[in-house]
């Protein structure tokens, strides 16, 4: 078959790709290092044996978290396709997987923005030290105006609109300009200044009094929790986040790579940075968070937190105690802003890449519609009184039914359903240097879904048992539960929601001749 389109059907659109493997692997660890690296793992480290669950996390990391970015680079590269179309062609049956997966990213996508939009003020607010001496009251009173408890209360914040609009507008003219001109450069400027921005950081947290004791605390080893599973639970469940992997983005970036290219030596590329970046993130906060306690006479253990907390609470605390704070200040909330830009590219190229698949439609049109539409949820919902409530369910949920029950349902088709996973591993062998042998296929058929079922129940069974954070049954009931499973029922209308003639799964000319080719290659 040519490239030239049979008649009666407009001719597709080239697929782009990233010019150099480079610029994937750029991207990639773009993606990855984000604000879970920043301002999650430290103390998910921390609280889970410290030193010691070094342990788990690697044990996570090769057993499940590489070997699931590997599956994903397979489907996208092998199948060419933004996660719904990918997993279609792959077997018609497994379309609402790839739906669910856009679905997950359309939710992360409209709360990660407004995080990102919160750093990028406090960048400024470093500066004047707007919080005062009251860090935590100014960003929950004064800057988040949050309502007293979740509620219906979507009196508007300016505070919280304006900057996300700001960060929206960014992220609409990168998206826009497409995989070379927008994301690649992005990243290619983004992650560069984000490594240097973060060394600072580091360097200027390990010269502050008080650090050692804040590595000490990091680092002590505490091998007894070596023996409860829920260390392990965390290590599994902090990796898929991490590094991107189980909610489409892996698989819409490697449909963008050219036909010949090593797989799973860029995946361990990837994969070691990010985890490099951790622990890098480990050692700052950890120094910064000693300083804060050696300046507040007390230990480490009494002001260490994580998330929000950790961002806008302490640090805020530390910028205004520490010398050259400003500094400290532009320094960490610029690396978030930074590390949080690049991972939410790729969080929305996800759904554009889907819908450009679907409809048929050209890069500009659908970069522009959906991340306008993602824009106004994000904007219509945050930046309001019960906004923050809203952030923590919709997070807490989407991980937890969204990525990681997505995650399960994925390999269990893939590997037990389709038994596609022969098919997959010989794809990464054709084009690899790393090759892929039994080991792979056991680890994703066995023990990452024994690791995933393990943390689903758990997850199921603690927030059934308590109402999540105290809120309201009807509140996590709507926007957790009742999002949770929107979700999956909304990916099964999209899957039959028929594809447009001119899509690419009716008429692919390019996909189609380079399955002729392989199969040529492979008969020789
Ligand atoms: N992987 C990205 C993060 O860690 C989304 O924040």
């Amino acid at each position: 078959m040519t490239s030239q389109s049979s008649p009666g059907k407009a001719a597709p659109l080239k697929r782009e790709t990233f010019s150099s493997r480079r610029l994937f692997i750029l991207s990639a660890i773009g993606s990855a290092v984000g604000l879970g690296n920043i301002w999650r793992f430290p103390y998910i480290a921390y609280d889970n044996g410290g030193g010691a669950f070094l342990i788990p996390y690697l044990v996570a990391l090769l057993t499940a978290g590489i070997p699931l970015l590997f599956l994903d680079y397979a489907v996208g590269h092998k199948f060419r396709g933004s996660a719904p179309l990918a997993y279609r062609r792959l077997h018609r049956a497994a379309e609402p997987l790839g739906w669910w997966q856009v679905l997950v990213c359309f939710v992360i996508a409209a709360y990660y923005a407004v995080i990102i939009a919160w750093s990028l003020m406090y960048t400024i607010f470093s500066f004047t030290e707007a919080w005062g001496d009251d860090a935590e009251g100014y960003f929950f009173g004064t800057f988040l105006g949050v309502a007293e408890a979740p509620g219906l209360g979507f009196d508007f914040v300016p505070s919280v609109f304006f900057p996300l609009l700001v960060t929206w507008l960014a992220v609409i003219v990168i998206m826009a300009a497409g995989i070379r001109k927008g994301i690649s450069r992005a990243n290619s400027v983004l992650l560069p200044l984000l490594v240097v921005m973060f060394l600072l950081l580091v360097v200027q947290s390990l010269f502050l009094p008080g650090a050692a004791q804040g590595l000490n605390a990091f680092f002590t080893p505490d091998w007894s929790s070596l023996a409860d599973p829920s260390v392990w639970a965390a290590a599994y469940g902090h990796i898929f986040f991490s590094l991107s992997v189980g909610y489409g983005i892996m698989v819409t970036y490697s449909s963008y790579l050219k036909r010949r290219t090593d797989l799973t030596g860029s995946g361990m590329v990837v994969a070691f940075s990010n985890s490099g970046f951790e622990i890098l993130a480990g050692i700052g906060v950890f120094a910064a968070l000693g300083f804060m306690a050696q300046a507040a006479g007390t230990g480490v253990n009494e002001v260490v937190t994580q998330g929000i907390g950790l961002a806008f609470v302490a640090f805020p605390t530390i910028v205004s105690q520490a010398p050259f704070g400003a500094l400290m200040g532009v320094l960490f909330f610029g690396s978030l802003v930074f590390a949080g830009i690049t991972s939410l590219i790729s969080v929305l190229e996800v759904i554009v890449a889907a819908v450009q698949d679907k409809l048929g439609w050209g890069r500009v049109k659908a970069s522009l519609v959906v991340s306008i539409l993602v824009a106004v949820v994000s904007l219509g919902l945050f930046p309001t009184a019960t906004g923050l409530y809203l952030l923590d369910t919709s997070d807490a949920f989407v991980n937890s039914f969204g990525i990681t029950l997505g995650a399960l349902v994925t390999v269990v088709v893939l590997a037990w359903f389709l038994r596609k996973l022969p098919l997959l591993s010989a794809h990464l062998n054709r084009v690899s240097t790393v090759k892929m042998r039994g080991t792979w296929m056991v680890l994703v058929s066995v023990v990452v879904p024994l690791a995933l079922i393990y943390m689903v129940a758990n997850e199921f069974i603690s927030k059934i048992s308590t109402p999540y954070e105290g809120y309201p049954d009807w509140f996590v009931g709507v926007f957790g539960w009742g999002m949770a499973g929107g979700l999956v029922v909304l990916a099964l209308v999209l899957t039959f929601i028929p594809w447009s003639r001119t899509s690419k799964a009716n008429h692919d000319p390019e996909y189609d001749s380079l399955v002729e080719r392989e199969a040529k290659e492979t008969a020789l």
